[in-house]
């Protein structure tokens, strides 16, 4: 498939640019060198000042978003071989979203579904990124830390071919995305705190099922899945 790169200095949000293009055709990439209102999952914003690559990809896809839970988890996929591809580092995740760097956040991804029909993936990546916001310091990290000077093109070709391959393989070819971001996914295998409506619950999470659900175990020995915008998982220790 031909890309449709659009690139801008600023944006407000690159998702929102797309979801304002009602004609845009498959595969419009919308791409940014900074946002002003970046926005993250569950209503929350995401800082995205210059040096960082922000950008959101149209996929007309026939399916609902309910029933393409499992693209998030396979985005992350696409975005860590990306980076590997790029930089030489292999990041790890944090179920569902996040791609961490020496356990702080380097990239977040924003799934939804696009006016017209289809989704609208959202990926922002802190690759040369001076600067975070106060309360951010301690929790984000850019690239450029372990990788000097990283060639924002050259991650963006990378990450535009693997997400290419996910699209190819989104239906039938799940599996080994999802064995992969398993395998990457630091959440797994410990102490989670479920946050859900106004409550929040111990488990244990104890893997990942084939729409990228988290498969959780309470004290009491019953079992749960997690999907994503039910719950936000924080890990008991540090930020996993
Ligand atoms: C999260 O961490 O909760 C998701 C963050 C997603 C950020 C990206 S940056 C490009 C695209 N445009 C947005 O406004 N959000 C996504």
């Amino acid at each position: 498939m031909d890309w449709t790169l659009l690139q801008y200095e600023c944006v407000d949000s690159t998702n929102a640019v797309l979801k304002r293009m009602p004609e845009a055709a498959h595969g419009t990439v919308v791409c940014s060198q900074r946002q002003t209102a970046g926005r993250g999952r569950l209503g929350r914003s995401f800082a995205s000042a210059e040096g960082g690559l922000y950008l959101s990809l149209l996929l007309k896809r026939p399916e609902p978003l309910d029933r393409l839970l499992h693209v998030t988890p396979m985005v992350a996929v696409a975005v860590r071989r990306a980076v590997f591809q790029a930089c030489g580092l292999w990041l790890q995740i944090k179920w569902v979203n996040d791609l961490l760097m020496d356990g702080r956040k380097v990239c977040g991804i924003l799934v939804e579904t696009a006016p017209e029909g289809g989704i609208i993936i959202g990926i922002g990546i802190n690759c040369n990124t001076r600067q975070f916001p106060p309360e951010l310091e301690a929790l984000a990290a850019s690239l450029h830390e372990r990788c000097e000077e990283v060639q924002r093109e050259q991650l963006l070709t990378a990450l535009l071919e693997q997400l290419q391959a996910m699209d190819e393989e989104l239906i039938s070819g799940k599996e080994p995305w999802l064995r992969e971001y398993a395998e990457a996914c630091v959440t797994i295998g410990r102490q989670v705190c479920l946050i859900g409506s106004g409550e929040s619950r111990e488990a244990f999470a104890e893997g990942i099922d084939e729409n990228g659900g988290l498969l959780v175990r309470f004290e009491d020995g019953t079992r749960t899945v997690v999907t994503m915008g039910e719950a936000s998982v924080r890990g008991l220790q540090g930020y996993v």
